[in-house]
């Protein structure tokens, strides 16, 4: 996978900014140029394997930038709701490591990428461990079955009040996506009994697949999913709301999972590219977070092969470079004698 520039990196002056976000007048500046650059890209296909995503309308385009100091630029179709999906998974990650330790969750989830579709089944038989990651269908469930709670009904509460806690909102499910998709996930009911025949699951297959379909199916926009990364990026605190979702300890462990296996088998190409964790989800959001800097939302329901928004894609390598964002570009120090200073 490539995701092409519209300029020469060789030849273009890279940005490598410092631990803030640029003036937001040039931010600001930069979501209108690239909502321009990519509003007529068609690429890609709106996904219809659930059948109520393939009514979306692939003309719809929104990006957003929250900063951790709390400023919010949009443009285009940033407020447009959509289901949350497969973004739903760091964050409920996070919620687990913060309930039962990220050490824990390591060892009954696990976090190497499988470098194989988000639900595959192929992935489990592969791996002697049964483990997965969190970021993959069957490790997401493993993750949702882990979920604090005595029973289903007290399971879903805290999910969904975690998860409104990172957006600063009471989010709601789409029950229409809901729906649809529990009359077609027989794939992931079979994962679930699969995972539970291995002793990967971690409570009712069948009632952990509910839940984890009712994660899936929470209504949010562009601008929601800027708000909880710059969450993710400031250390675990919203910072609209100056609520602490999770540890800063968490926040650190949450992003390298993400950088590992946040687009699937395409992850490699992505940090390659854009060089920041991400995770994009099947109805087109697609978040990033720069750490200590601020959380990128974008919302576009045409897909690549892997089931990542083909404009997501575009428009956030486009401001990663433009921004400076990615978290392996350094800049030479000056040397004044020729030999780098100490330290
Ligand atoms: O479980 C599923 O298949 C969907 N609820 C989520 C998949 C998804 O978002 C894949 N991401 N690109």
């Amino acid at each position: 996978m490539h995701i092409p520039l519209p300029f020469d990196q060789r030849t273009t002056v890279g940005a490598v900014s410092t631990g803030e976000l640029p003036a937001l007048e040039v931010v600001a500046d930069l979501l209108v140029e690239v909502h321009e650059l990519y509003g007529d890209l068609d690429e890609g296909e709106v996904a219809d394997y659930i059948p109520a995503l393939a009514d979306a309308d692939p003309s719809l385009f929104g990006v957003s930038i929250v900063g951790v100091r709390g400023a919010s630029l949009s443009v285009g179709d940033a407020l447009h709701p959509f289901s949350l999906q497969s973004i739903s998974k760091p964050f409920v990650f996070a919620l687990v490591c913060d309930a039962i330790g990220h050490e824990a969750a390591r060892e009954k989830l696990g976090v190497n990428a499988t470098g194989l579709a988000f639900n595959s089944v192929m992935a489990i038989e592969l791996n002697e461990e049964r483990t997965m990651n969190p970021m993959v269908n069957a490790g997401a469930m493993a993750t949702t079955s882990l979920v604090p709670g005595a029973t289903p009904e007290e399971q879903w509460a805290f999910i969904a009040d975690g998860l409104s806690r990172f957006a600063g909102r009471a989010l709601t499910v789409d029950d229409d996506v809901y729906r649809s998709e529990s009359a077609t996930n027989l794939r992931n009911q079979g994962i679930a009994h699969l995972l539970e025949s291995y002793g990967r699951l971690y409570a009712d297959p069948d009632r952990t697949t509910d839940n984890y379909t009712r994660q899936c199916s929470l209504l949010v926009s562009a601008v929601d999913l800027a708000v909880m990364g710059a969450t993710l990026a400031d250390g675990g605190v919203n910072p609209l709301t100056g609520v602490e979702v999770i540890s800063a300890t968490t926040c650190k462990h949450v992003l390298a999972a993400m950088a590992t296996a946040g687009l699937y088998e395409h992850s490699g190409d992505w940090l390659y590219e854009v060089g920041l964790p991400g995770k994009s989800g099947v109805s087109g959001g697609i978040v990033t977070i720069s750490p200590g800097k601020g959380g990128l939302g974008t919302f576009s329901p045409r897909l690549d092969g892997a089931g990542n928004s083909v404009r997501g894609q575009r428009a956030t390598r486009y401001l990663s470079e433009k921004l400076g964002l990615n978290i392996f570009a350094s800049k030479p120090l000056p040397t004044t004698s020729g030999v780098g200073s100490a330290g």
